[in-house]
């Protein structure tokens, strides 16, 4: 059941434009239209020489007056001008569609990974996906922009130039095409040397930035373990190797660029021979040979360009097919066929029943798990660090799937549920409660839509934490920062139980935070938590003696068992692991 993100990595580059267009159809549409203007704004490059034959053949060389000269100079003007509209025009609505179709790309990716995140994929995962979407998606926003347009152009510009040039003379033109062929040939492998190049001057920026940003977000532990030395070093050899690149890379750009200039004024002489001698010969006009050497550049120039064009173009499939990739990527945590069914509300039964879980390409975690909650039972589930009491309390909110086994909520297989309807009856308080940037009353209607001012005064009153309220600036309306960093962690807790407790579940599964708060907010916390597990189920991984304590049954979970289970008063009694937890807790606090 692991999550393997390169599925579909080894789409061709067919499969990767038809699936790609599947889920972006903004891409292609109009496109009959951009390529016509294309075609014409192409056509527009010929005008210019086509002019320039005209004049020389028409009025220098022969008998035309200025009459005939003013009419060709004013087609020519009409023509550019047409031209550079198109082109423009080419250019708007290849950007527009292209952002259009990108943005679906996004927003669909995005919402895949959110999708995905709620399964077995961590947050450092989730976080990796994110910033490998939005920089593949930049590739090919950068190529469709830039590369595309050029190539679209390049190739129409060299087809109108060899269609008008076969016109006038099929000899010069084969000539034009066997000499400029080979040429590009021989430069290929120098504009590969420059990719490589660049390729290194990329990876050695990364390492660069790498290794300042890890300084810099490390500042204290650097300055702590007094390795500010080695620290440094390793940055300036980064710079270093990052200008060592660049320098390589300049380089081998200038050769290459002279070359071209070479190749492209090579292919120039070999014209003017060529032509000349078919001019002697009566074959060729002088302005159509004239015309020939400006129908030259239009190959010349996109050859410069073209190894750039390419690389961007292979680098913009690459980061579409792991686009895709991301997007066909099964979410396992879905829906079953048919939407699936609700249930009853009113206070849950959890059972689990022979249940095994493991991590994708991990060990088994959770063994053969038997366990029966009755309603209104408080559970809590205690256990060393590692043991999988946090697995559990995923497989009980259905955040993962069991790989064997059941999890059955009032006798109904989670999996048979419809999602909605499940997180409406159980919510999972984790950890750290994520706060959001906002005042608190946003923070604590979160989960709870339409939820009014008077909802939340009286979740704060029900759970004992008016007074709390009052002691903060603007109450309800105090703005708790990023992440709730300007409250205390303490603090931030009690929103993640205000925010259940207005969420109205049957199921409770807290994860009961580890970090240290003072005294009298461990009051407060106990107090709201009590109030909060009133009349629910209630299942709480617990770090606190106190907590399990307060607990109806206490779950005993060793390296991924059950291995006791049983209320506070009988398991002390016992000898086994939870007395030995308990007589730890009990130093502990003494
Ligand atoms: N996302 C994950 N991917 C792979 N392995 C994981 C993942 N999360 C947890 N594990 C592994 O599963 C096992 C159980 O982890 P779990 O988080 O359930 O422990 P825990 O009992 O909650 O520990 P703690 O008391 O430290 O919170 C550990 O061995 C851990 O390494
Ligand atoms: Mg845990």
């Amino acid at each position: 059941m692991s999550v393997r993100l390169d599925a579909t990595s080894s789409l061709s580059g067919r499969e990767v434009l038809r699936r790609g267009l599947q889920v972006s159809p903004e891409l292609v549409q109009g496109v009959w239209i951009t390529l016509l203007l294309a075609v014409l704004a192409a056509g527009g490059r010929v005008v210019v020489p086509m002019a320039v034959q005209q004049t020389v053949d028409t009025v220098v060389l022969g008998d035309a007056g200025a009459g005939r000269l003013g009419l060709l100079l004013g087609g020519a003007a009409v023509a550019l001008v047409i031209t550079g509209i198109c082109s423009a025009l080419v250019n708007v609505r290849l950007f527009r569609s292209s952002e259009a179709g990108l943005a679906r790309l996004r927003v669909t990716a995005f919402r895949h990974v959110h999708d995905l995140s709620a399964l077995t994929q961590g947050t450092e995962r989730r976080g990796s996906l994110v910033s490998r979407v939005t920089s593949d998606v930049d590739t090919i926003s950068l190529f469709v922009q830039w590369g595309g347009i050029m190539l679209l152009v390049s190739v129409l510009q060299i087809v109108a130039a060899t269609v008008l040039m076969a016109a006038w003379s099929w000899q010069l033109t084969l000539v034009v095409w066997a000499t400029f062929v080979p040429l590009v040939l021989i430069l290929r492998p120098a504009q590969l040397r420059v990719s490589a190049a660049y390729a290194r001057v990329r990876q050695s920026m990364g390492a660069m930035l790498g290794a300042i940003s890890e300084a810099v977000v490390g500042a204290e532990t650097v300055r702590a373990y007094g390795v500010e030395q080695r620290t440094q070093r390793r940055i300036d050899g980064a710079i270093h190797d990052w200008r060592q690149a660049q320098v390589t890379a300049q380089n081998r750009v200038a050769t290459v660029f002279s070359s071209g200039v070479l190749v492209a004024n090579g292919v120039l002489a070999v014209v003017v021979v060529v032509g000349t001698l078919l001019g002697i010969g009566g074959g060729l006009s002088a302005g159509r040979l004239l015309a020939f050497l400006f129908l030259v550049q239009l190959f010349t120039g996109p050859v410069q360009m073209a190894t750039e064009i390419l690389n961007e173009l292979q680098n913009a499939l690459a980061g579409w097919r792991r686009v895709l990739g991301v997007i066909d990527t099964p979410v396992e945590i879905a829906d079953p066929d048919g939407g699936g069914r609700g249930t009853a509300r009113g206070a849950a039964r959890v059972e689990l029943d022979g249940v095994e879980f493991a991590y994708p390409d991990g060990p088994t975690v959770l063994h053969d798990v038997h366990l029966d909650v009755p309603a209104t039972t408080k559970v809590a589930v205690v256990g060393a660090t590692g043991s999988g009491k946090t697995t559990l309390a995923k497989l009980v909110t259905r955040l993962v799937d069991p790989a064997a086994g059941r999890v059955l909520l009032d006798g109904a297989d989670l999996r048979d549920l419809s999602l909605a309807a499940l997180r409406e009856r159980v919510v999972l308080v984790p950890q750290e409660g994520f706060l959001f940037d906002g005042t608190l009353a946003d923070n604590v209607a979160y989960g709870a839509r339409g939820a009014d001012p008077g909802d939340l005064g009286r979740v704060f009153d029900e759970l004992g934490l008016t007074d709390w309220l009052a002691t903060l600036p603007d109450g309800l309306g105090t703005e708790v920062g990023q992440r709730g960093e300007r409250l205390s962690a303490g603090e931030r807790q009690l929103v993640a139980l205000a925010r259940a407790h207005l969420a109205g579940a049957d199921l409770l599964v807290l994860d009961e935070a580890t970090s240290a708060v003072d005294p009298a907010t461990e009051v407060r916390i106990a107090r709201a938590m009590s109030e909060l597990t009133a009349g629910r189920t209630t299942i709480t991984i617990a770090h606190r003696l106190s907590t399990a304590e307060a607990a109806d049954l206490v779950v005993v979970v060793d390296a991924g068992r059950v291995v006791q289970v049983g209320p506070h008063a009988e398991l002390v009694a016992q000898a086994g692991p939870y007395a030995a937890m308990h007589d730890a807790w009990l130093a502990q606090t003494s």
